[in-house]
């Protein structure tokens, strides 16, 4: 493992007790987690009320302002939320539906909860109309595209997929929609942290994302980021006073919307969840995306060269450009082989149709990766 990586093992315990291969679902603690938390309590318990106004009514701003390197975005573009199905959620309620653009277009393997609050858009006039996949693990690009006409109103669509990592042509797609006038909201969950993410350069309108997977954050602290280009023309139904441009003078409604991230704010912010994600994302941030993204796909070939070695089938893709920070090792009985596997402190997960999820992450070592599938390879043969 690279000296300069290495270091960084110190600073999340767990390494010193698992195999730690789960980091598409809820990366490593960073030990700064405690120290953070507890600056939380010690304003909450000495400064009381006057902590809001001492920084807590900014922390959703700011906080999205770490983040704002990582995804290639300008500060004060993000605001902070509860998590991605509440994002999502609020940006929808920025649209309406007239039948002569009326259409979402996403993909079958976008993960369920945004497909969720996308299909409750019918309610209010919305076509559907989903692209399948033919093999599960991608869905072909030119496919996608050609879903994507005048008549489309969003596409809310994965940048990397959930279950096999295949990474989608987010610039393709943002061209294709700046063509027909279709807004882009990318969800990023599972490329953040994990795969260089551009969404100014790339000319994305929107993304929604949280912390907990590549991003080393706790929970409760999704957010939702929309282009400067496009914000000042939103006006979410889905807000509250936070959004105002005066909350503090409480007037009373139509709500005048604040500029940039502010308009997309809610109510009272979790300052707990803001705090927890804080350190993961410095750490991210300074180890870097390029290096991480380097180190990824060095671990997931070895990865699939050993499980293909020890004859599992890989539902990730092979190309390296396509391929995210997982790899799906399929297996008849992979739900089993997971559960095993976490027993004897391996961390991973299963999910149907992609079988056991190993993800590595910028501080995990060959040495783990071999271990995880020699152990799979055993407990198969079992
Ligand atoms: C791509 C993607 N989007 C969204 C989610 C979940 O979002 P939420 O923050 O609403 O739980 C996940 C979680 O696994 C995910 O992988």
């Amino acid at each position: 493992m690279p000296q300069d990586l290495l270091r960084w093992r110190a600073e999340f315990p767990i390494l010193e007790r698992t195999v730690y291969l789960i980091n598409n679902s809820l990366g490593a603690m960073p030990r700064e987690v405690h120290e953070e938390l507890a600056r939380f309590a010690q304003a909450w318990e000495q400064r009381g009320v006057r902590a809001w106004h001492e920084g807590w009514w900014e922390m959703s701003v700011e906080t999205g302002d770490l983040l704002a390197p990582i995804l290639g975005v300008a500060p004060g573009s993000i605001s902070m939320h509860q998590n991605v199905s509440a994002a999502a959620h609020l940006f929808f309620s920025c649209f309406d539906y007239p039948p002569e653009r009326n259409r979402i277009v996403y993909t079958g393997l976008n993960f369920p909860s945004v497909m969720y609050v996308a299909e409750n858009e019918r309610r209010r006039g919305a076509e559907i109309v989903m692209v399948p996949s033919d093999d599960g693990i991608g869905v072909p690009t030119e496919r996608l595209l050609a879903a994507i006409d005048e008549r489309t109103r969003v596409v809310p669509v994965s940048h990397v997929l959930y279950k096999s990592a295949f990474i989608q042509d987010a610039a393709a797609i943002a061209r294709r929609c700046r063509e027909v006038g279709a807004i882009l909201l990318l969800d990023v969950y599972q490329s953040a942290g994990a795969v260089p993410v551009e969404l100014e350069a790339w000319g994305v309108d929107a993304a929604v994302g949280g912390s907990v997977k590549w991003l080393c954050g706790g929970p409760g602290a999704g957010y939702l980021w929309v282009s400067p280009r496009l914000a000042p023309r939103l006006e979410p139904a889905a807000t509250g006073w936070q959004a105002d441009q005066e909350p503090f003078a409480f007037r009373p409604g139509p709500i005048r919307y604040a500029e940039g991230a502010w308009r997309f704010l809610t109510g009272t912010p979790n300052i707990p969840a803001l705090h927890s994600c804080r350190p993961g994302y410095r750490i991210i941030g300074e180890v870097g995306v390029g290096r991480i993204r380097e180190r990824s796909l060095a671990l997931t070939q070895r990865l699939i060269d050993a499980a293909e070695q020890a004859g599992f089938e890989v539902r990730t893709p092979r190309e390296p450009g396509r391929r995210g920070g997982t790899v799906s090792v399929f297996h008849a009985e992979a739900e089993r082989l997971a559960k095993e596997l976490l027993a004897r402190e391996v961390i991973c997960d299963f999910r149907p149709g992609a079988g056991v999820r190993l993800s590595p992450h910028f501080y995990n070592t060959e040495e783990e990766c071999d271990r995880a599938i020699e152990l799979m390879a055993e407990l198969a043969r079992r």
